[in-house]
C-alpha cells in the first residue's frame, strides 16, 4: 500500500500533521522533493517539532524514514536535526537512510539565492533563501555536488573547488565576498562521517516493500501552487510538487500509489510574493493571523492569509489525482460570522479558469465568493463529523462536493489525536 500526502495550495497546509498522524501504520516515511525551504510541523502532547529535511513519521515506533533521491541536503540542518532526534534517544542508524542522489547545497548556493533576491529589489519572489533555487539550477545544468561525491572525500574536495572558483566570479558581480573551501570543508567532513552509516540503495529498499506490500508514506512538501511546472512561475518552487514528482524523487512509479491525500487548510495561506486571489487585508486576516498562528515554520515570517480558493484547489486536485482530502485548520474558522469561499474567477467582466490565468491574470482577476454563516463553537475537541456544528459540516460538505473528491480527515487542532476521520 503506498500513499502520497501533498499540500493543494501555497505550502503550510498541515501536511507534517497528516503525515506524522498517518505514519503510525506505515513502514517507510519518504521524503522525495524539496529541501530545509520546507517547514512541517508535529504537535505530541503540547510539544511542537519543527521538521525541515528528515520525514515527519520519526516520531512514531514503526516506520523507517528515508531521504530519497529528489531532496536536497543543507549539511547544516541536516546535522542539526539528527543531533535533536538522538538526543531523545533515536537509533537513526536504524531508522534513517539516505540516498546517494541526493545533492548538496553548498555555501555559494545560498550566497547566489540571497544575491538574486537583492537584486531583484522591488521585484524579489520572497524565496527562503536557503540555496533552493541555485541547488536545483545546479543539478538540472551537471554542476551539483551529491552525497555520492561526498562518501568519496578527495573526489568532493576537488569538485567542491572547482565550483566554488566559478560561483566566486558571479558572486563578485553582485559584490558579494568570495567563499572561502577550506573554511567550509569542516561541516562537509562532520556531515560525511555521521551519515556514511546511513547512505545506501534506496531503490532496492523501496522495489523490495513494493513486493512485500509493505505500507510506504510519502511525504509532499510545499504546496501544488509552488510547483516548478504548474505553479505561478515564476513565484514557485524549484522542485515538482505534483504526483509526477514521487517517479523523479524516488524511483517509486508513481503508478503503484494507491492513495493520494490533497491536504487544504480551511483557508489560504501564502509566504512569499506572488499573486494571491482571495487575500484578505483586513481585521478578519488578522484574527485569522493570530489563531493560526500564521507566521512560517521555516523563516518565521507572518504568512498572508485569506479565503478559500477553490478553483486552485481543484485545479491541483486534477492534475496530482487526489482521491482523499484532508481538511485541515477547520478551527480556527470557530467564531467568524460568516465564511468566504472562492467559486470561481472573472476577468474583465468574463469568467476564467484557473488553468487560463499566469500570475499577470491571477492578480487582476475578480474572485466570485459564495457566503456562508459562520459557527461559534470551539470545535477542537469534537471527535466525530456530527458533533460538529451544522454549519460547519455544510461548508466541508460543500468543499467536497465542489472539488468532486471525498473529505475523509478534519483536523480541529494541531495535537496528533485531533482529528475525525470519515
Ligand atoms: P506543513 O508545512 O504543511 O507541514 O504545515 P506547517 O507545519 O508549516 O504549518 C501548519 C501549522 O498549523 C502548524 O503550526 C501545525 O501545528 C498547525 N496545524 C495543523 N493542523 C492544524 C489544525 O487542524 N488546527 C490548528 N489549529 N492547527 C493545525
Ligand atoms: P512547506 O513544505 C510555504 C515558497 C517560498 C517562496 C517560494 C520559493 O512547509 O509547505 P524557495 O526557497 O523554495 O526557492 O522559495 O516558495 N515556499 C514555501 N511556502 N511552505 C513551504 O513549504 C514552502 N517552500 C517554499 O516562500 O515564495
Ligand atoms: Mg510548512
Amino acid at each position: 500500500m503506498i500513499q502520497l500526502v501533498i499540500g493543494s495550495q501555497w505550502g503550510d497546509e498541515g501536511k507534517g500533521k497528516i503525515v506524522d498522524m498517518m505514519a503510525e501504520k506505515s513502514d517507510l516515511v519518504v521524503r522525495f522533493h524539496g529541501g530545509n525551504n520546507a517547514g512541517h510541523t508535529v504537535v505530541v502532547n503540547g510539544k511542537k517539532f519543527p521538521f525541515h529535511l528528515i520525514p515527519s513519521g520519526i516520531l512514531q515506533k514503526k516506520p523507517v524514514v528515508v531521504i530519497a533521491d529528489g531532496v536536497v541536503i543543507d549539511p547544516d540542518v541536516l546535522l542539526e536535526e539528527m543531533a535533536i532526534f538522538e538526543k531523545m534517544g533515536i537509533n537513526l542508524k536504524k531508522k534513517l537512510l539516505i540516498s546517494p542522489r541526493c545533492h548538496l547545497i553548498m555555501p555559494y548556493h545560498k550566497e547566489l539565492d540571497q544575491a538574486y533576491e537583492n537584486a531583484r529589489g522591488k521585484n524579489k519572489l520572497g524565496t527562503t533563501k536557503r540555496g533552493i533555487g541555485p541547488v536545483y539550477a545546479d543539478k538540472v545544468s551537471y554542476n551539483g555536488i551529491r552525497i555520492y561525491e561526498l562518501m568519496n572525500w578527495p573526489l568532493f574536495v576537488e569538485k567542491f573547488k572547482f565550483q566554488t572558483e566559478i560561483k566566486n566570479k558571479i558572486l563578485v558581480v553582485f559584490d558579494v565576498a568570495p567563499i572561502k573551501v577550506e573554511a567550509c570543508l569542516p561541516i562537509f567532513k562532520k556531515l560525511a562521517e555521521k551519515i556514511r552509516p546511513m547512505v545506501g540503495d534506496t531503490f532496492s529498499l523501496f522495489q523490495k516493500a513494493i513486493s512485500q506490500k509493505k505500507r510506504i508514506l510519502l511525504e509532499g512538501a510545499h504546496g501544488v501552487m509552488l510547483d516548478n511546472s504548474f505553479g505561478l512561475y515564476p513565484f514557485v518552487t524549484a522542485s515538482n510538487v505534483i504526483e509526477g514528482g514521487v517517479n523523479i524523487g524516488s524511483s517509486i512509479p508513481s503508478k503503484r500509489i494507491d492513495e493520494i491525500w490533497g491536504v487544504v487548510k480551511a483557508y489560504t495561506s501564502r509566504v512569499g510574493g506572488g499573486p494571491l486571489p482571495t487575500e484578505l487585508f483586513d481585521k478578519t486576516a488578522d484574527g485569522i493571523r493570530e489563531r493560526g498562528y500564521e507566521y512560517g515554520t521555516t523563516t518565521g515570517r507572518p504568512r498572508r492569509v485569506g479565503w478559500l480558493d477553490l478553483p486552485a484547489v481543484k485545479f491541483a486536485c486534477q492534475l496530482s489525482s487526489i482521491n482523499r482530502i484532508a481538511i485541515t485548520k477547520i478551527d480556527i474558522l470557530s467564531g467568524l460570522s460568516q465564511i468566504k469561499v472562492c467559486v470561481g474567477y472573472k476577468l474583465s467582466g468574463k469568467k476564467i479558469e484557473f488553468s487560463q490565468c499566469g500570475y499577470q491574470e491571477l492578480e487582476k482577476l475578480t474572485p466570485i465568493y459564495k457566503s456562508f454563516p459562520g459557527w461559534k463553537e470551539e470545535i477542537s475537541k469534537i471527535k466525530s463529523f456530527k458533533k460538529l456544528p451544522v454549519n460547519c459540516q455544510k461548508y466541508i460538505k460543500f468543499v467536497e462536493k465542489y472539488l468532486e473528491v471525498k473529505v475523509k480527515i478534519v483536523s480541529v487542532s494541531p495535537e496528533r489525536e485531533a482529528s475525525i476521520l470519515l
